[in-house]
């Protein structure tokens, strides 16, 4: 199998381990990332052509000089509360740049797409586990974006135009350690990267948002899903993408709090830190795990590290490696 696929935001977090995984698999690589928060070493020795999907008319040389037969399409913003501050950049970014990317793959013949999207379509939870057709009603822009562009590409496959899988991550942890690939986000928001920091000494303390949600232990549950894991989604996608599409939740079933992966970091790396409790984070749901049944009944996915130790040690093990992250 060497097909051609481009990978727009190779060079982030999610889009760097899925691409070093499909190039591992057989798959010729295009990577094509701004590096405005991705990183150059992160992309590794796989081709990189450094270039914002804002930029319809470089997309497009790209994908025909190129020829994409599949596209991975990564690049986004992602952070929920920039996008309540910045919400036109998130529109910008997120709705115009697939539009932008979508044009330049049909110019090039190119109908497969394997799309990022998130938990985030869901907003506040109908139920829980949640399910696919469960009702979709953002409560951010990121959120919104992502959903919009779902809606872009349902009507494209219905109208014939595009074969696609929208894979709805909940939330990616860990890290790639063989590959050497980790998390590495300025600003880092995410709990698992913070309480690293705290048990590195780089940040002083950790930080508990909200005690008083309705869960065993007051505080938020969320469904962790090794990022290994959610590569392999996405070889999966592509494998079957000509007979198997929709939108598919990526979860790995379980649901972790807060105060669960603060004593799990303090496991794996064997040190103390200072934990202090704060109000509520405005926007966040108490509870948040998926059902992944559709993925693997459909594709045959199912997660290889559940367990949160192993989620948790791998991100310790790339974080004790790579203190300051790639640039350090
Ligand atoms: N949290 C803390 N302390 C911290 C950081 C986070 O207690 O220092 C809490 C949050 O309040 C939340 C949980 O840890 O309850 C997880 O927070 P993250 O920021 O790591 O992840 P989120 O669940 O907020 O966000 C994830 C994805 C988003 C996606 C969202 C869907 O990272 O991209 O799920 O709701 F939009």
């Amino acid at each position: 199998m060497s097909m051609r696929v481009l990978v727009t935001g190779g060079a982030g977090y999610i889009g760097s381990v899925t691409a070093h995984m499909i190039a591992r698999a057989g798959y010729q690589i295009l990577v094509v990332d701004n590096l405005s928060k991705g990183h150059r070493q992160a992309v590794g020795d796989l081709d990189l052509e450094v270039l914002d999907i804002g930029d319809a008319t470089a997309l497009r040389e790209s994908c025909l000089r190129f020829k994409p037969e599949a596209c991975l399409h990564f690049a986004a913003r992602s952070l929920v509360g920039e996008s309540r501050l910045e919400p036109a950049l998130y529109f910008r970014t997120n709705v115009e740049g697939t539009a932008n990317l979508l044009g330049a793959l049909a110019a090039a013949g190119c109908r497969r797409l394997v799309f990022s999207s998130t938990a985030a379509v869901y907003g506040e939870p109908a139920g829980i586990p949640i399910l696919e057709d469960d009702p979709r009603k953002p409560i951010n822009p990121y959120g919104s974006t992502k959903l919009e562009v779902e809606r872009i590409l349902e009507e494209m496959s219905r109208a014939g135009d595009l074969r696609y899988a929208s894979l709805r991550y909940f939330n990616a942890a860990g890290a790639d350690v063989d590959a050497g690939l980790g998390e590495d986000h300025d600003p880092e928001t995410h709990l698992i990267p913070r309480v690293i920091e705290a048990a590195l000494g780089r940040e002083p303390r950790a930080f508990i948002f909200g005690t008083d949600y309705p869960t065993l232990d007051g505080t938020c549950i969320r469904d962790y899903v090794h990022v290994k894991d959610l590569a392999r989604a996405h070889v999966l996608a592509l494998e079957h993408i000509d007979e198997e599409g929709g939108a598919f939740n990526l979860g790995n079933g379980q649901g972790f709090s807060v105060r669960q992966v603060i004593e799990a970091v303090k496991k794996v790396s064997g040190r103390e830190f200072e934990v202090v409790e704060r109000p509520r984070r405005e926007g966040d749901p108490g509870i948040l795990t998926a059902s992944s049944e559709r993925i693997a009944g459909a594709l045959g996915w199912k997660a290889e590290h559940p367990g949160l130790e192993d989620i948790v040690g791998s991100a310790w093990s790339w974080h004790s490696e790579h203190p300051r992250g790639y640039t350090g």
